[in-house]
């Protein structure tokens, strides 16, 4: 099973999984599975709901929606823990923002053959906390869907809790918390 965030839909059996199809087995991406993200997912996921939703917007618009689906997938393409990266930071050494782009980008050409929107869609993610501007109309995409996804994977899973909690003080006949 393959889903997106907030979505019932299963993916591996339409349009958006053909385009990343070549890709998301690899070990590379696959390696992404046992990294936690944005605390209450891993990395694979957050990939996954990345590319997912870009890939979704970029055909509604009428663009490369087979690349926001590969640049999406490969954006965060790295393996370092944010914390650990900034505890050890040297003055004059790259912010983890330019630096996790940056590199996600080379391990994506390890991977696969990507195009120079693919290229600027992976390096300029993280726009505008870093420079220099997007290129095309896809990257712009891409760092408005990757702050989306990030709030609805912290949020999501508080939201859960507190209902399931609400409903199990009701189905215990217990009061509300
Ligand atoms: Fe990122
Ligand atoms: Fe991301």
């Amino acid at each position: 099973m393959l889903k997106a965030i907030c979505s019932s839909k299963e993916l591996t059996n339409n349009s958006y999984y053909a385009c990343i199809c070549d890709i998301i087995d690899s070990r590379q991406v696959q390696q992404l599975k046992n990294i936690t993200h944005h605390i209450s997912t891993t990395r694979f996921q957050h990939c996954v709901n990345v590319s997912y939703y870009s890939y979704l917007v970029c055909r509604a618009f009428r663009l490369n929606a087979r690349s926001a689906a590969r640049a999406g997938l490969l954006h965060d393409l790295f393996y370092y823990d944010r914390k650990v990266y900034n505890a050890g930071k040297q003055k004059g050494q790259a912010s983890h923002s330019s630096n996790h782009s940056m590199l996600a980008c080379a391990n994506a050409c390890e991977v696969t053959d990507i195009t120079n929107l693919e290229r600027d869609m992976i390096e300029k993610h993280m726009w505008p906390v870093t420079r220099p501007m997007p290129r095309y109309k896809e990257t712009y995409i891409i760092t408005v869907i990757d702050k989306y996804c990030a709030v609805l994977e912290f949020c999501v899973p508080k939201v859960q809790r507190i209902v399931r909690r609400k409903r199990g003080n009701i189905y215990s006949g217990g009061i509300p918390q």
